[in-house]
């Protein structure tokens, strides 16, 4: 049940997923966290200045984007100590690319409370905009989530091309600045042909998409000049609509859908 009311927040810090950048793909738990919160740090080249208009008037608004994780910690740690409920603001999904394991790992060293509110990720918005689904039946029914190794290594057992050897519908995330190298390495299992669809900024008001074949990732994605905050979808499902899921099939009976 939608309960309007707002929550009554402790001194805790609250991981919050802010989702991909349109303010309203915000969970509404995320929404009703940022009108009552007392504190709300978020890395400024990751979410759009927009999701602050949602925030209390007088909170504190700490930009992050030049911080290390030693300074914001024992800003979060401060905060609630002097009893004050602090939201901090992750892109998309804080399970993905967040760098959240060390921060609770640090917060809970320091016995400050806190808690994780989901978002919507990138691929999730990008396949909503692309109006496709991920997981077409008799084509593909597995998702990768990965990125190519840069500054973070990837392990070795997840080697870009060693997971492209599923030819699944694979998500590539921080992926933009070695896109020749992901290119090259997609390229040795995925048909030349298949469909890749390049998101930039999915959500905000310069998003841009484009779909190309596999063989062309690389230049177009230097053609439009993608460095940053740009996903790639490789998969066979981008092709045009094949198959029909057996789910609402009428010869699929089910628990609530009985033969008779
Ligand atoms: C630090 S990671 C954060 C991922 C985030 N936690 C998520 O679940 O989407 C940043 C990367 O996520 C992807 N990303 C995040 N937001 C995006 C958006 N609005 N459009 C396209 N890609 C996005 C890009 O690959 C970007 O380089």
């Amino acid at each position: 049940m939608f309960s309007k009311n707002l929550p009554s927040v402790e001194p805790r810090v609250y991981i919050v997923g802010a989702g991909p950048g349109d303010p309203d793909l915000l969970t509404v738990k995320a929404q009703k966290l940022l009108a009552v919160a007392d504190v709300i740090l978020f890395a400024d080249s990751l979410i759009p200045a927009q999701i602050l208009d949602l925030c209390r008037a007088d909170a504190e608004i700490i930009r992050t984007a030049n911080k290390t994780l030693e300074e914001i910690v024992p800003l979060m740690t401060e905060r609630v100590r002097s009893h004050k409920s602090v939201v901090r603001l992750h892109s998309g999904d804080p399970s993905l690319y967040s760098a959240i394991h060390e921060q609770m790992y640090l917060l809970s060293e320091a016995n400050i409370p806190f808690e994780v509110i989901p978002g919507i990720s990138a691929f999730q918005a990008a396949a909503a905009k692309l109006q496709v689904e991920l997981t077409v039946p008799g084509l593909v029914q597995t998702i990768i989530l990965t990125r190519i190794s840069g500054r973070t290594e990837v392990p070795a057992t997840e080697e870009l091309a060693t997971l492209a050897a599923h030819q699944a519908s694979l998500c590539l995330y921080l992926s933009a600045r070695h896109v020749e190298d992901a290119q090259a390495k997609l390229l040795e299992h995925y048909p030349a042909e298949t469909q890749v669809a390049i998101c930039f900024r999915v959500g905000w008001p310069d998003e841009k998409i484009r779909v190309v074949p596999l063989k062309e990732m690389a230049d177009c994605t230097h053609k439009e000049q993608l460095i940053r905050t740009t996903l790639y979808i490789i998969s066979p499902a981008l092709s045009p609509a094949t198959g029909r899921s057996r789910l609402y099939h009428p010869e699929h009976h089910h628990l609530f859908r009985s033969s008779h």
